[in-house]
Formats: C-alpha cells, sequence, structure tokens
C-alpha cells in the first residue's frame, strides 16, 4: 500500500516495541479502508520518552498508541485526560488535537469489556482479578462502571492489592486465599503477566469455582495459557487475551482516522497467524 505527503500518520511507542502487534493490526485496517494513512512502530527509551512525547504535535502525527513501560509517563504528559485515563492512571492513547494540544485516553477498559460482550456473566456475583499493575487497573476501572456486586482483588504483593481495592471500592485478597476468593465467582480474570510464553504458568486451583463462570485471561501468548487449558477441562468457559487485545485497538483507530474500523478484516485471524509464525 502506498502513501502520499499528505497521509495521516499513527503509531505505537514503546520499549522495546518490535513485539507489538499494533502495526500489524492498524495496517490492515489502514489497507481495508484504502486510506492514505500509516501507522509505525516508535521504539523509545525511557529516558526519551518526554522528549519524544513533546515532539509528536510538531511531526504532524494524528495520536499514538502507548504500551509498557510509557502508559505513566503518557498521562502525566498530556494536556488534558479522559475520566478512565485519570482513573486507571495510564494512558494507552494519545490524541493530538489540531492546536497541538495532547488529550490522553485509556482504551484497555473498553478493550476488556469487549471481551466479556459475549459471554455475559452474571454481575450479582463477584468478580476476582488476579494482579494488580496496569492490566488489573484497567480491568478493575471497567468493571467498577459496570456495576458488578463485588470486585476482589488477589494479589502476590497484598499492599499492591489494596492500594488497587481502594480505587475501585474493591476488596484485596490474600494470596494465599485465591481459592477461596474464586468459590462463588461468575468471573475469574487473569491480569497477571504469568502464563506468558516462557514464563511460570499461574497457579490456581479452579476446583471450587463454581462451574458456571467465565476464566479471562489477558494473556494473548500463548492463546491458550495454562489457565485457559485448565479452566476448559473444568468446564467454565473461557476468553483469550486478544479480545482485550482488538478491542482497545478499535476505539484507538477511530480516534486517529476519524471513522470506525472497516468491516471484513479477520483481526483475529491475521493476529493469530502473526502469533503461530513467532512459535
Ligand atoms: P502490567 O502493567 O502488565 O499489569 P505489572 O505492573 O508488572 O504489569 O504487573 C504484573 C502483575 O503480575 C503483578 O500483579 C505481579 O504481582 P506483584 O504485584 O506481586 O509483583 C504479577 N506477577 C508477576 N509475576 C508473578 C509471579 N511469579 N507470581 C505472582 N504474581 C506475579
Amino acid at each position: 500500500m502506498t502513501i502520499t505527503g499528505a497521509a495521516k500518520i499513527a503509531g505505537v511507542i514503546g520499549w522495546p516495541v518490535a513485539h507489538s502487534l499494533s502495526p500489524l493490526l492498524h495496517g490492515a485496517w489502514i489497507e481495508a479502508a484504502q486510506l492514505d494513512a500509516a501507522y509505525v512502530p516508535l521504539p523509545v527509551a525511557p529516558d526519551n520518552i518526554a522528549e519524544a512525547l513533546k515532539a509528536l504535535p510538531s511531526l504532524g502525527f494524528r495520536g499514538v498508541n502507548v504500551t509498557v513501560p510509557h502508559k505513566a509517563a503518557a498521562l502525566e504528559s498530556a494536556d488534558e485526560a479522559s475520566a478512565a485515563a485519570k482513573a486507571i492512571g495510564a494512558a494507552n492513547v494519545l490524541i493530538i488535537r489540531e492546536d497541538g494540544a495532547l488529550f490522553a485516553d485509556n482504551t484497555d477498559a473498553i478493550g476488556f469489556m469487549a471481551g466479556l460482550a459475549d459471554l455475559d456473566p452474571s454481575l450479582d456475583r463477584p468478580a476476582v482479578i488476579i494482579g494488580a499493575g496496569g492490566a488489573a487497573r484497567a480491568a478493575a476501572f471497567a468493571l467498577s462502571e459496570c456495576g458488578v456486586s463485588e470486585v476482589r482483588i488477589v494479589n502476590r504483593t497484598l499492599s499492591r492489592a489494596e492500594e488497587l481495592a481502594e480505587d475501585f471500592g474493591a476488596s484485596a485478597v490474600d494470596w494465599a486465599r485465591r481459592e477461596d476468593a474464586v468459590s462463588d465467582a461468575s468471573l475469574i480474570v487473569n491480569a497477571t503477566s504469568m502464563g506468558m510464553v516462557g514464563g511460570p504458568p499461574l497457579e490456581l486451583n479452579l476446583d471450587a469455582a463454581p462451574s458456571d463462570a467465565v476464566a479471562y485471561d489477558l494473556v494473548y501468548a500463548p492463546l491458550e495459557t495454562p489457565f485457559l487449558a485448565a479452566a476448559a477441562e473444568q468446564g467454565l468457559r473461557t476468553i483469550d487475551g486478544l479480545h482485550m487485545l482488538i478491542g482497545q485497538a478499535e476505539p484507538s483507530f477511530e480516534h486517529f482516522f476519524g471513522r470506525p474500523i472497516p468491516r471484513g478484516v479477520d483481526a483475529r485471524g491475521l493476529l493469530i497467524q502473526a502469533l503461530e509464525a513467532r512459535a
């Protein structure tokens, strides 16, 4: 696909960024929509992030996605921020306004909810989030907004769980009590990095989990984590991490290019193919 000198430019800032699937995804949408646009990877080291963000308006960017480890810095550098970005304490999208001002948003919570849309777990039983990092914050914000009766945060480091729980009216649960915490849950979310390719699995015995619970893993490489495999074996319904990845990218695209994603792109198939090529 060719672009002209008038192309609309967006991208993803991270460190490292070579593993990011966003250029592939946005590139496929740009091509299908036949836009005069490009979405480029922008590897920016932590020491250079403030300078890089400040330069985006003068370089003519429409906006950028922001990934690890720059999401908090992106929020700090913005002139304005959405309620979601403020509550989560991080931005995964920066939009550059016509006057050059930076607007920070966070579409991770929308992405998280997109994953739940098909399975629709009951909101009147507790939801359990395992983890207390950035992904867990987005999930806790999303669940607190949609009226779940009770949200429990379980984390290896209890103080981080307590801090997160306080911010979102949830309760913190000791790591040693995680199996009890899921025994009456309608939704169990892995928002830790455990289960990622090359790392240790999430150790969580699901014997006590209700048979109608939904297991949701925010990890997408591998697509079927040991947590999801164990949940499926037990007959629980499962949601993999690609749903959230695609779900946060869709509103980002709309922010950058001023139109919804085009129909007819098999985003999931494309990403699965890319992940398989890496394996
Ligand atoms: P992110 O922003 O992607 O969520 P993070 O802030 O580094 O990343 O959070 C990683 C999460 O995985 C944390 O909840 C972390 O637990 P701690 O707060 O105790 O560090 C969790 N985690 C990572 N490795 C873990 C392990 N081996 N056992 C238990 N929890 C782990």
